[in-house]
């Protein structure tokens, strides 16, 4: 068979480096792929030997799309390993800026990441203002910015833009690709609210801000609560909180959510036909908590689509292997094998056995995962969490689709949407509850601790569910210092290169099967990645959970 290599590095409109190289058929079906993470970080090298009271600050600089989460993360490993118990007030405010960060992260990347793979913006100015008008009640009883004149501002707008020549973000794109498939109207629709979303990502960055400080990198959680205590006893600042949350709901269930069911409809074919699908095993190790006892999100595992068979989640069945990462073994000092050149200096070709990326690949119980929103929805429903059910069954009848069409490229951005919908609902719940907390006198933060009397040697972890997907920090702290610190991010699970069983990883196997119609323009390939909304600086981390340092570097 005559097999052509396809090489795109890096992929753009993502967090990080990522390089692909596939290899397709005669008729330009996908039949091999390698996904390879090409940023080394070492974040974990710089946590040696500090005090693990600064472990949170310092690992929150792993990303700087995903701070918030190694932050929080990083803070409750050393909380786990001390055996600290927070106050409930601590858990909600830190909830509460999970919150508005998944809602940002969600509507960023749906609308700036990802959506110019769908959108032909040259398209849109071909549309007529008063039909699209028309058009967005097909998808919303009541559109968001739904006007005739709201349409033409937005033409104008665009035309003055691709006039002036200067095209930005919008410049050496596929525009007038034959895998675009919207009219001229849904195209302008979708248009108009990726203006909208620009607003949208500064407003409620703000929520973030209220209780982190600032973000990104927000600085109030510190090992046994949080400092923001005078932004939550100040009841402004709880309805500020309130205020963006509710204009940003406004939007989620007039835009981001019409926008997804809008593709849906679109691209019905290719999600009938599970363009995107993957390998079929999902994580999720559910959390935040409410009153107790109903969570946010369930934890489990599901092999191959059987949603009739769900697991609960082990994290004793979790390993690291490097047997194609750029690792020569995890136990001696210098054993770096970096095989990306060839002797004359060009970019070496992954095959066979070659080592090929700098992520490592994570199993459970030696299974590749996809986690992420899709992972979360699929598990939440399949273990029948009443809420998040509703927002499923509603999507699916609105848009004619099967529980099992989630998992594609469409519809891993619809589950992104449905779970920023139905997160929006959970924090009114959570911020009504603070609110409760404080009227009846419980205004406790943070819990009291003395760091010369805890213990010398200890270990703890923390799992989160953080926008990407499954996250976990482990800690080992010795004399009070860190020892070593060790990270699975999201992003290490799905952009996992393969393993000496040569099983492909999530973002592998999603493009195999895949037709290309240009292969001097991959959009299909983009559509595919971009669905996971990767994120490579999280990805890459090399220190084992041993302890063992894996290599050294010189800059
Ligand atoms: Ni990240």
């Amino acid at each position: 068979m005559n097999r052509k290599k396809i090489v795109i590095d890096p992929i753009t409109r993502i967090e990080g480096h990522l390089r692909v190289e596939i290899e397709i058929d005669e008729n330009n079906i996908v039949q091999e792929a390698w996904v390879s993470g090409q940023l080394f970080r070492g974040i974990e090298i710089i946590l040696k030997d500090r005090d693990p009271r600064d472990a949170g600050l310092l690992a929150g600089r792993i990303c700087g799309v995903c701070t918030n989460s190694h932050f929080r993360a990083a803070v409750s490993s050393v909380e786990d390993a001390y055996s600290l118990e927070l106050p409930k007030n601590a858990e909600i405010v830190r909830d509460l800026m999970a919150m508005a960060l998944f809602i940002q992260d969600h509507v960023v990347h749906f609308y700036h990441l990802h959506l110019l793979d769908f959108v032909d913006i040259t398209s849109a100015l071909n549309a007529d203002a008063k039909l699209t008008y028309k058009e967005a009640f097909r998808y919303s009883d009541e559109p968001f910015h739904n006007s005739y004149t709201h349409y033409e501002a937005t033409l104008e707008k665009l035309s003055k833009f691709i006039k002036a020549g200067k095209l930005g973000p919008f410049s050496n794109a596929y525009w007038g690709h034959k895998a675009y498939k919207l009219t001229p109207s849904q195209n302008l629709i979708l248009f108009s609210h990726y203006l909208e979303a620009l607003k949208f990502q500064a407003e409620i960055s703000k929520a973030v801000a209220i209780f982190g400080g600032k973000t990104p990198h927000p600085q109030s959680i510190v090992v046994g609560g949080v400092t923001s205590v005078s932004d939550i006893l100040n009841p402004q600042r709880l309805n500020d909180y309130l205020f963006i949350i509710k204009k940003a709901k406004d939007f989620i269930d007039r835009a981001y959510l019409p926008d997804t069911k809008l593709l849906a409809i679109a691209y019905r074919d290719e999600i009938k036909a599970g363009v995107g699908r993957s390998c079929g095993n999902f994580m999720s190790v559910g959390g935040y908590e409410f009153e107790g006892e109903k969570k946010l999100f369930c934890d489990g595992i599901i092999y191959n689509h059987n949603f009739n068979t769900i697991e609960d989640f082990n994290e004793l069945k979790i390993s690291e292997e490097i047997d194609r990462a750029w690792y020569e073994n995890e136990s001696s000092q210098n054993n770096i094998k970096y095989t990306d050149l060839n002797k004359d200096g060009s970019l070496k070709t992954a095959k066979n056995d070659d080592k090929y990326s700098w992520i490592k690949a994570p199993r459970y119980d030696g299974n590749v995962m996809e986690t992420g929103p899709l992972a979360r929805v699929l598990i939440s429903y399949t273990k029948e969490n009443k809420l998040i059910k509703s927002f499923v069954n509603e999507f699916l009848e609105a848009s004619n689709l099967e529980i099992l069409d989630l998992s594609s490229s469409i519809g891993r951005n619809a589950a992104r949407a449905i779970e920023t919908s139905y997160i929006c609902e959970y924090t009114f719940k959570l911020i009504s509850r603070l609110i409760q907390n404080i009227k009846y006198y419980d205004t406790e933060t943070w819990v009291k601790f003395n760091f010369n009397s805890l213990k010398k040697n200890a270990k703890g972890r923390a799992f989160l569910e953080v926008p990407r997907g499954t996250l976990s920090h482990f800690i080992n702290i010795e004399n009070k210092k860190i020892q070593n610190f060790s990270v699975i991010a999201p992003t290490t699970w799905n952009a996992t290169p393969k393993n000496f069983d040569g099983i492909r990883g999530p973002y592998e196997a999603a493009l195999i099967g895949l037709r290309i119609t240009d292969p001097l323009k991959p959009l299909e390939i983009l559509r595919v990645l971009h669905s996971f909304d990767p994120c490579l600086a999280c990805a890459v981390h090399v220190i084992n959970t041993n302890g063992k340092e894996l290599s050294r570097y010189k800059i």
